[in-house]
């Protein structure tokens, strides 16, 4: 079997590191890949964005199963484009990846759907959103409606930070294209928590709930970032929570999307706030989150191939239920000094090579390269995913900080704390 996945990130890693596991006589592909996808898939010099490139060579390599990582390809339509040329793809069609790519249409879509959400309301006019943010009480959060890579939303504690947001949206044009709409909407208080479904358009399978950390430093303080680091499970995302999320959001939303004629076939992922044991919904994403796949995949036991082929191949997921290992795991995410800001590249990463072999432990590469020598160096932002796996989260956040602690390259930025509410809850019990 021949398999492509679409990506560089650490979600991509974790997802050929899943399908190696599942299928190891596979032949898989990563475009473009990273440092360590290399020692199980052969890298493809393609960016996710070259669309038709990437379709020739599915083609012509005879790709039995396209696996699409990251929003931007798919909200460019990777899928529509595959399908018509008769390639099996994951992911959702372009207009279903909409639910990403417009917070607007998102907004739109579960009002008409009666999905609980925070009240908001969408601009094209920089005087008109001042006028609504300074009639409005602070705090309220401002988010440019189109991609940003996970830092177009600003949670703003007072009137005067909104109207700057908004203005460096609709006027300064920070987020280029993205901005030129923005939702402003109340700003909800809780826990956050991430579920995804499988979906077929109409059956929807939850995977295991998980939390990611995305502001930069340690007790969620600083700007957000793609994501500091995710753990699963989430104690407080019982079968109750999971099966509200599945009714009054993922059931409503599938619905209307395939009124809309954009039925959803792919990952849902639902980012939540979970106010007093409600969920509400703070975004979709039309794909697998990362760092949160990184935390889910290591404790799936059921097959992630056998359900992407079916879904790929437009079949039915009913009566489908997955098996998953009763362990925790937590994936910390070594970045580099200076990130989400700018930050240095080409920095010699050291392994320590007894990591290799503890089965307790799973090293997920994003921004590293392998330089002209082989040696490897940081290329990104994020630079490492390290996954540690435990009887529970303490145990879990503990094996992974440990072989955090022990990787080392210049500039290393880690917080020590991820997981914590769950360790906190542990602690109590
Ligand atoms: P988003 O880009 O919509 O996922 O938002 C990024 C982060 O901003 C979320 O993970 C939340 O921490 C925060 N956020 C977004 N919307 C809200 C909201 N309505 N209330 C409180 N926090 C929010
Ligand atoms: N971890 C958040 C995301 O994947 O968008």
């Amino acid at each position: 079997m021949r398999i492509l996945v679409v990506g560089s990130g650490g979600r991509e890693h974790a997802l050929i590191w899943k399908l190696k596991a599942e299928q190891p006589e596979a032949q898989i592909y990563a475009a473009p890949g990273n440092g360590g996808t290399k020692a199980l898939a052969e890298s493809v010099p393609l960016k996710p964005e070259e669309i038709d490139a990437l379709a020739d060579f599915a083609d012509s390599r005879e790709i039995d199963l396209t696996v699409v990582g990251p929003e931007a390809p798919l909200v460019a339509g990777i899928t529509d484009v595959f399908q018509q040329r008769g390639l099996m793809v994951f992911g959702p069609s372009q207009g279903a990846a909409e639910i990403e790519g417009s917070k607007a249409l998102a907004k739109a879509l579960m009002e008409k759907a009666g999905v609980p959400t925070a009240a908001h309301r969408t601009f094209d006019s920089f005087e008109e959103a001042e006028r609504h943010i300074r009639e409005h009480r602070a705090p309220v959060v401002v988010k440019a409606s189109g991609l940003a890579a996970g830092k177009g939303s600003i949670v703003c504690g007072t009137v005067d930070e909104a109207v700057d947001a908004a203005r460096g949206m609709l006027v300064d044009k920070r987020f280029g294209e993205s901005g030129a709409t923005v939702v402003v909407e109340d700003c909800l208080s809780g826990e956050e928590l991430s579920v995804l479904f499988l979906t077929d358009g109409e059956n929807a399978i939850p995977l295991i709930p998980s939390q990611d950390h995305k502001p930069i430093g340690e007790g969620d303080t600083g700007p957000n970032t793609g994501g500091m680091g995710a753990y699963a499970p989430v104690s407080i995302a019982d079968e109750t929570l999971v099966g509200h999320v599945l009714d009054r959001v993922v059931m409503p939303t599938l619905a209307a999307l395939k009124k809309e004629k954009r039925p959803f076939r792919g990952v849902l992922y639902c980012g939540l706030m979970i106010v007093e044991s409600d969920p509400y919904v703070i975004e979709f994403n039309c794909r697998f989150g990362d760092p949160e796949i990184q935390a889910i995949l290591p404790l799936m036991e059921s097959s992630l191939l056998e359900l992407a082929e079916r879904v790929a191949r437009g079949d039915s997921l009913a009566g489908v239920t997955l098996r998953w290992c009763r362990r925790a795991a937590v994936c910390t995410v070594l970045a580099s000094e200076g990130y989400p800001g700018s930050y240095p590249k080409g920095k010699a990463i050291d392994i320590p090579e007894r990591l290799d072999g503890d089965p307790d432990l799973i090293l997920l590469h994003a921004g590293t390269r392998r330089d002209p020598e082989g040696k490897l160096v940081t290329s990104g932002g994020r630079v490492l995913n390290v996954v540690g796996l435990g009887a529970s989260v303490t145990d879990a956040a503990e094996k992974s900080r440990q072989a955090a602690d022990a990787i080392q390259f210049a500039g290393k930025y880690f917080r020590r704390d991820i997981g914590y509410r769950e360790i906190e809850r542990e602690r109590s019990r």
